[in-house]
């Protein structure tokens, strides 16, 4: 088996594997990465959309912001449709300045990957048979096999960025986690549409036929979600019938909404849950983003919970490598869950105040209304939603240089 040695063992190179092997570099701390997808499937892989100003802020600050400047749509806010009417949320006014960026997880992604190898970053795509071992004592590995030969990787920690879906998680002994999990019974089928945006900002639309959301990613290619059942079949959803029922549920009162049409280029249904495991952290194995955590995507947050995530590993990675200090390792959990259990419940808010839930009642479907118009007209309520949806703010200052 051929064995190298590193700092840091990274399985997975989404967003948080991607930006934590960044993050170090710049600090002089090594790391490799493993991955059992192609550098194709993860760069053209569509899913997250929104960045929270403080996502653009690090990557603006650690040298990726060059592409994202010039490609990313900025919005000052996001329209919440409902009865037929819309109503304005305004990120700046409401939060002191702050706004968000439309700019694909894909392209963050690709400005990653490219940042990595042009510093001589090693990322090992199409990997297999990935396993984390002896992460309890201080001499973990990372074991995998790379066209066929076996590979070891020794390092002082591991970081577990392997989405909902890896092997970190579950490699951690029975007993030591505790998983708080919700499920919904809705999912979202999302299109990606060769179509002008509907308008220049984010529509969430709610109805009596369910929930809507008309996204963006780019002035001609536009990103559009309808919640559906979680056992529908996308078989079930031909694109007549799925344009037909985005024009329904975002219809205005006036009828003059219509939101433009164009050749379906993907679709495909996602469940929605809300996830947590505690601790994020077992020995020197250190879960962050989709593998400790994840969130139903109607407040945008995912992605942005890893990028926080990273953030904050890295200033414990780097308190440790620079200073011998491990309070802060000690503590990454803790500092994490914080904000993930403030994102866990804005997601799960906006979720609930969005969708149609058939087994509501008549009086729940009046106070959801009720619920709508409230934080559609108090400036004080509306405060509190653009406060959560452009990002709360970090408690601790970034480590970045
Ligand atoms: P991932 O992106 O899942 O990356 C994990 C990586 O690990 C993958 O590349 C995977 O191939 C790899 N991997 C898995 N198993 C192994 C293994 N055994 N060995 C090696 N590698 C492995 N978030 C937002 O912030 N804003 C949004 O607008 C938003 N919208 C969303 C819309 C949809 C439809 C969906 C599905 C998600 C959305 N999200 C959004 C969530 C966001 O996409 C995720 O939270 C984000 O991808 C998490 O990044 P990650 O790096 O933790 O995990
Ligand atoms: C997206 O553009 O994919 C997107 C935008 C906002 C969300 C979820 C997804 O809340």
């Amino acid at each position: 088996m051929a064995s190298t040695r590193t700092q840091i063992g990274i399985v997975g190179a989404g967003p948080a594997g991607l930006l934590l092997s960044h993050l170090l570099a710049r600090e002089g701390i090594e790391s490799i990465l493993v991955e059992d997808r192609s550098r194709t499937y993860v760069e053209e892989r569509i899913r997250a959309g929104v960045l929270e100003q403080g996502t653009v802020d690090i990557l603006n600050q650690t040298g990726l912001g060059e592409r994202m400047n010039r490609e990313s749509l900025i919005h000052d806010g996001i329209e919440i449709r409902f009865n037929g009417t819309g109503h304005r949320i305004d990120f700046p006014s409401l939060t002191g300045g702050k706004r968000i960026a439309v700019y694909g997880q894909h392209e963050v992604v690709k400005d990653l990957i490219a940042a990595r190898l042009a510093d001589g970053g090693v990322i090992h795509f199409e990997v297999s048979d990935v396993s984390v071992n002896d992460f309890t004592d201080t001499a973990p590995k990372i074991r995998y096999r790379k066209a066929g030969e076996g590979n070891e990787i020794a390092c002082d920690f591991i970081a577990g960025c392997d989405g909902f879906h890896g092997i970190c998680r579950p490699s951690i002994p029975e007993g030591i986690l505790t998983a708080y999990d919700r499920e919904y019974p809705f999912a979202w089928l999302g299109i990606l549409a060769e179509s002008t945006p509907a308008a220049e900002e984010l529509i969430y639309t709610h109805t009596d036929r369910g929930f809507a959301l008309l996204s963006m990613r780019s002035p001609t290619l536009s990103r559009l979600y309808l919640q559906c059942n979680p056992e529908d079949d996308i078989a079930r959803w031909p694109d007549d019938r799925i344009w037909e029922e985005l024009q329904r549920r975002t219809a205005t009162a006036d009828g003059a909404f219509r939101v433009p049409e164009g050749p379906i280029l993907q679709k495909g249904i996602t469940p929605m849950r809300s996830f947590v495991v505690e601790p994020m952290q077992h020995g020197r194995l250190y879960l962050a983003g989709d593998a400790a955590h994840i969130v139903p995507p109607t407040g945008a947050k995912g992605m942005n919970l890893a990028v926080a995530d990273v953030r904050t590993l890295t200033t414990a990675l780097v308190a440790f490598y620079k200073n011998g200090d491990v309070t802060r390792l000690g503590e990454y959990s803790a500092r994490c869950l914080r904000r993930v259990w403030k994102a866990q419940r804005f997601s799960w808010w906006m979720t609930t105040m969005l969708h149609l839930n058939r087994a509501d009642s008549p009086f729940d479907r009046r106070r959801q209304i009720a619920e709508l118009d409230y934080v559609t007209s108090s400036e004080t309520a509306m405060r509190s939603l653009a406060e959560n949806y452009v990002g709360l703010p970090f408690d601790d200052p970034v480590a970045v240089n």
